[in-house]
């Protein structure tokens, strides 16, 4: 019981943005979610110590941790390095409340089922921002052999001994190539995986299950073909930089203005995006891993922007560069091609005095000269970083809450706009929490 006090108490937090303050400074990205999480399941298959450099400290990536311990892992922390000893994992149940914390979780059923032969686990959490289905980590883990039952929402898994095999995905979707890539990495013989997602965090999880003496290569037409091998061992690996906290700080600054430079940012893995910030006119330069970003006065709309699968413009960055577009000249339509119900961050900017009209998957965005604060909460993680930008955007006080969201997958966001001269602060919340979708 006191637990569970100790855990309502600490969701009850606000972020308090006072905005119009140009953005000015440095500030270095922090290391990606989608990458780290992943990794930290992929450890899971490695009999041996690995060691995880540039870990974010976020929310989400604590409830991985958990799991690792859940299944007998052992795990510290010193700063953002992660040191996952994986010699003696001895159990494949994940409970229901761990598998819940968050979407990503899914991730440990490749590598949980390929280092025991078993897995058993229910549904996982996250964001309530689609219906997302697993249909498609299903059936990838079933070609390669996987048997897989569901008895009241707990899926048991069983493979005696997983085979390479082809994996054909009708959809690039991110979480089946990891879980296919997990459990071929370890198979016997090759696979091929067709249709591969080719995000850059995939490709950071080859390059960490690569180190850790996995066989895979990207071909020529962007599918993975992988070699199996019976064992993995430990390595040093350092997380890529995230290029969604990278992109939500660019939105902020083009809806604050100010001149920012952002340190361990890959503009190779941003290419879309930075086409939308120079037709809403902020001046970029790029380095191999810097990225400045400048922006005064309005900004121009963009006519359509359309989120697709990598290297299209990312569906984690709609909602914060929707917000930086409610206050350009003009008219911009969005759509949301990847989720059919991830535009929640639109009650809360309209709250703000945007203009949006949302019809389906399309949203179209009616630019106003100014937003103004108002208390909001955010009720999904992509959405509080939008609301923290139309924040720093707006004229007078925006308090936001549901801030639990936001610490899922930005370490510390008050500290990083704070460098950057931005006024915001976090502070308790003895109000009543807002009600949220989750
Ligand atoms: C998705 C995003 C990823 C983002 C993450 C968190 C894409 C392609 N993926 O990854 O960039 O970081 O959300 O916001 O942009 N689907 C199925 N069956 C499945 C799996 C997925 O139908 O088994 C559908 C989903 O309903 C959704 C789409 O595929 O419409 C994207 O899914 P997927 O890439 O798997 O989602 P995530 O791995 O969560």
């Amino acid at each position: 019981m006191r637990q569970k006090q100790k855990k309502v108490g600490l969701r009850m937090e606000k972020i308090i943005v006072c905005g119009q303050n140009p953005l000015r400074g440095t500030v270095r990205v922090q290391g990606a979610k989608n990458a780290a999480l992943p990794i930290l399941a992929a450890c899971v298959l490695v009999s041996g110590v690995s060691t995880i450099e540039n870990c974010p400290d976020l929310s989400d990536v604590r409830a991985a941790v958990a799991i690792l311990k859940r299944l007998g892992c052992a795990v510290k922390r010193s700063g953002h390095t992660l040191t996952v000893d994986s010699r003696f994992v001895s159990c494949y149940t994940i409970p229901n409340e761990l598998m819940r914390e968050m979407r990503s979780s899914i991730v440990f059923l490749g590598s949980v089922l390929a280092r025991t032969g078993k897995a058993v686990l229910c549904a996982p959490g996250g964001c309530a921002i689609g219906r997302r289905p697993i249909d498609l980590h299903l059936s990838a883990l079933r070609a390669l052999g996987a048997q897989i039952e569901e008895q009241n929402g707990v899926l048991c898994c069983r493979a005696n001994r997983l085979c390479g095999a082809v994996v054909a995905l009708p959809f690039p979707s991110v979480g089946a190539t990891e879980n296919a890539l997990l459990a071929a990495a370890v198979a016997n013989g090759d696979t091929l995986i067709c249709g591969a997602a080719k995000e850059p965090e995939i490709d950071d999880l080859v390059l960490f299950l690569n180190r850790c003496g996995a066989k895979i290569t990207r071909t020529e037409r962007g599918d993975l073909f992988v070699r199996g091998t019976p064992w993995l061992h430990g390595c040093r690996h350092r997380v890529m930089p995230d290029r969604i906290a990278a992109l939500t700080v660019m939105a902020a600054v083009g809806a604050a203005g100010g001149n920012v430079m952002l340190q361990d940012a890959v503009p190779g893995h941003l290419t879309a995006a930075l086409g939308v910030f120079c037709k809403a006119g902020c001046l970029l330069e790029t380095g191999e891993r810097t990225l400045r970003i400048a922006a005064e006065g309005r900004l121009n709309a963009v006519p359509f922007l359309q989120t697709r699968p990598h290297p299209g413009f990312p569906t984690d960055g709609q909602a914060a560069v929707m917000a930086m577009l409610c206050t350009a000249e003009g008219r911009t339509a969005v759509e949301e091609t990847i989720f059919e119900n991830r535009f929640h961050h639109v009650a809360a900017l309209r709250q703000m005095g945007a203009r949006i009209r949302v019809s389906g998957r399309r949203a179209e965005v009616e630019g106003v000269p100014c937003l103004h604060g108002a208390a909001v909460a955010a009720c999904d993680l992509r959405a509080g970083g939008a609301l923290v930008v139309a924040g720093l955007g707006a004229r007078g006080t925006t308090v936001i809450r549901g801030v639990r969201h936001i610490d899922r997958g930005y370490e510390k966001i008050e500290t990083c706009f704070k460098t950057l001269g931005a006024q915001i602060e976090r502070s308790a919340d003895s109000g009543p929490e807002q009600p949220q979708s989750e």
